[in-house]
């Protein structure tokens, strides 16, 4: 039975990836900031932005790395020099991300394992007008992944870009989230909001067989949301 990770496991779309690769017989371990007792999974409490990650990787060998964990401010980012900010989304997007592949990386090596690691990034790694260090850590997300797969043979690295997925997270961006549906709907080529299941089916594809020849890559899954509209 394969091992699978997932940091950000414990909620929206992590927590669909999970229960999904639960479903495929994986076997599956989750980390994330909070407390959660009885949880469906293994659960190991990190915050991967200040605690020592290295404990996440003290009991068990994985062969696959699901990095999810994500935040965003709960309105619009300033464009003015605001370090607590900026520290706070680079260190949980972008350097969280870099400790748990760099530990998984090690690990695989040491333990002669082919893994494979699916980094979830955004459709915001273009740019974005309102969110631009979340953005930049996004686009971050993206690059060093690339390096990953450039750099190791024995380690199949690739991106999930999800659109706009209802999450949490949406009505902590957006608190009248729900106001906003019909507009993204209308903007969306397949004509519906994107669902955690999206994600999870995307992984599950990345995550077999069929996808062997594919890394360093990355998958936007959004409708069709980017699309030119003329
Ligand atoms: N929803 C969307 O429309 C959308 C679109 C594009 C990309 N994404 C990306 O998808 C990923 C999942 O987001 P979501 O929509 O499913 O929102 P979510 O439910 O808020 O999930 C975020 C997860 O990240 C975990 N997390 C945050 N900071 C962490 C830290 N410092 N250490 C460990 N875990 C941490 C949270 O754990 P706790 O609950 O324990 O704090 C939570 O389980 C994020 O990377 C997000 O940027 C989402």
């Amino acid at each position: 039975m394969k091992k699978v990770l997932i940091i950000g496991g414990g909620s929206g779309i992590g927590f669909e990836i999970a229960k999904t690769l639960n479903s495929n017989n994986y076997d599956v371990a989750c980390v994330g900031r909070k407390e959660r007792e009885n949880f469906e999974f293994k659960y190991v409490k990190c915050d991967v932005s200040k605690d020592d990650v290295k404990k996440i990787y003290e009991t068990n060998v994985y062969d696959v790395l699901i990095f999810c964990a994500g935040i965003i401010s709960s309105e619009e980012e300033s464009f003015s020099y605001n370090e607590d900010e900026i520290n706070n989304l680079v260190d949980t997007n972008l350097k969280g991300c870099i400790r748990c592949n760099q530990l998984f990386i090690d690990s695989c090596l040491k333990n002669s394992i082919s893994g494979k690691i699916i980094n979830i990034s955004s459709i915001s790694n273009k740019g974005s007008k309102y969110f631009p260090i979340y953005a930049a850590t996004k686009a971050g997300i993206l690059t060093y992944t690339k390096s990953v797969a450039s750099r190791y043979e024995n380690i199949q690295a690739n991106v999930i870009s999800p659109g706009v997925i209802k999450t949490d997270m949406s009505y902590h961006e957006t608190p009248n989230f729900d106001e906003y549906i019909p507009s993204i709907i209308e903007n969306t080529s397949v004509k519906r909001l994107g669902s955690t299941t999206d994600i999870a089916n995307t992984v599950e594809f990345l995550l077999s067989d069929k996808s062997s020849y594919i890394t360093g890559q990355e998958i936007v899954v959004d409708g069709g949301y980017t699309l030119p509209k003329e």
